[in-house]
């Protein structure tokens, strides 16, 4: 059985449909202070904290765990600045206390949820694994210092993972069952198509004077589903017996902040109001995934190649959410 923690999350909840689908059991573990019971698609679920540790160590009691992809965090990069306590606690301490939890139960397998916030600003464009790592954000360290602790783990005590650094999640799953709800909702389409919705006056672009094509900034945006498929070869790559390892998930094709408001325009076939604003402080000009080592070593290929597609079912969603699909 392979636990997926955060699996009421964006990610962990799509990550749990693609396991579903290859026939794989899972049992969720969630805290739900930011995730949503009814995106947990797999019939066991723990309402459990990583902060709990004597309620963490008896889901490894209940469950015949032999896996664990990891996808409880807090994920702001805001908030972390002004509240690091929380992130190092839930990050850093949460995340220990699920390996510790999982050494006592003999699990060895990991999978995970690592960012490109390791990077930092970068200096060249596309960004391979062994880019050098300067965080800007509390949240960008906690995600740096467990891949340390993962690496030291590994030597020390036998622990096989595998860590997968993603750029932009966006889009929903294409089946229109879950997707991307963040409350407040930090990203950058959700808020663009919730503009075209109507639910708000206008969108803000953070920043038009970029050392960029069109003074804006520049992401990768890789759909969720195809992150998810990522999680299932990775898993499958560890239970083969291949080493630990860490990967860059992204397409390797960037696109501004004035590209997404356009496509998001042209998908939607609505008027988008957009005001000009001030940078957004730590925002890096620009975040390009070299996505190579995954594609060889790990067979994955993004399905979704097209920012117009990833839209699409980002906006699919949103339609079905607010009841107007
Ligand atoms: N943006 C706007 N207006 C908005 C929202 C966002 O212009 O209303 C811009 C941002 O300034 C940024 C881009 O759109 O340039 C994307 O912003 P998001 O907040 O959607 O995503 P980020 O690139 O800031 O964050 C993502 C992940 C984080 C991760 C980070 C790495 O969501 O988890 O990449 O830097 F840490």
């Amino acid at each position: 059985m392979i636990l997926v923690t955060g699996g009421a999350g964006y990610i962990g909840s799509h990550t749990i449909k693609a396991l579903l689908g290859r026939g794989y059991e899972v049992v969720a573990l969630d805290n739900l202070s930011t995730g949503h019971r009814e995106f947990v698609l797999c019939d066991e679920f723990v309402e459990v904290d990583l902060l709990d540790y004597p309620a963490l160590k008896k889901a490894f009691s209940r469950y015949p765990i032999r896996s664990v992809i990891h996808f409880a965090a807090r994920t702001a990069v805001g908030e972390s600045v002004e509240n690091p306590r929380i992130y190092y606690e839930n990050n850093v301490v949460g995340g220990l206390n699920l390996l510790r939890a999982m050494f006592e139960h003999g699990v060895t397998e990991f999978i995970f949820s690592s960012s490109a916030a390791v990077y930092g600003d970068p200096e060249s464009l596309p960004i391979p694994e062994e880019h050098p790592k300067r965080p800007k954000s509390p949240y960008g360290r906690t995600k740096q210092i467990f891949e340390e602790i993962l690496s030291d783990y590994a030597r020390a005590y036998g622990l096989r993972y595998v860590a997968l650094r993603y750029f932009n999640a966006a889009g929903s799953d294409p089946e229109g069952t879950i997707g991307e709800w963040h409350d407040p909702e930090p990203h950058l389409i959700p808020i663009v198509l919730e503009a075209a919705l109507g639910l708000r006056d206008h969108v803000e672009i953070f920043g038009t004077d970029y050392d960029t094509p069109d003074g804006t900034c520049i992401r990768d945006f890789i759909h969720v589903a195809d992150l998810a498929e990522a999680h299932v070869l990775a898993l499958e790559r560890l239970r083969e017996g291949r080493a630990s390892s860490i990967y860059n998930l992204g397409t390797g094709v960037g696109h501004s902040v004035r590209e997404v408001i356009e496509t998001c325009k042209r998908v939607t076939g609505r008027e988008i109001p957009v005001v000009e604003g001030p940078r957004r402080p730590g925002d890096p000009p620009a975040l390009v995934a070299d996505p190579t080592r995954a594609r060889q070593e790990l067979d994955w290929k993004p399905r979704f190649t097209s920012l117009e597609e990833i839209i699409a079912t980002a906006w699919e969603w949103m339609l079905r959410r607010h009841g107007r699909g």
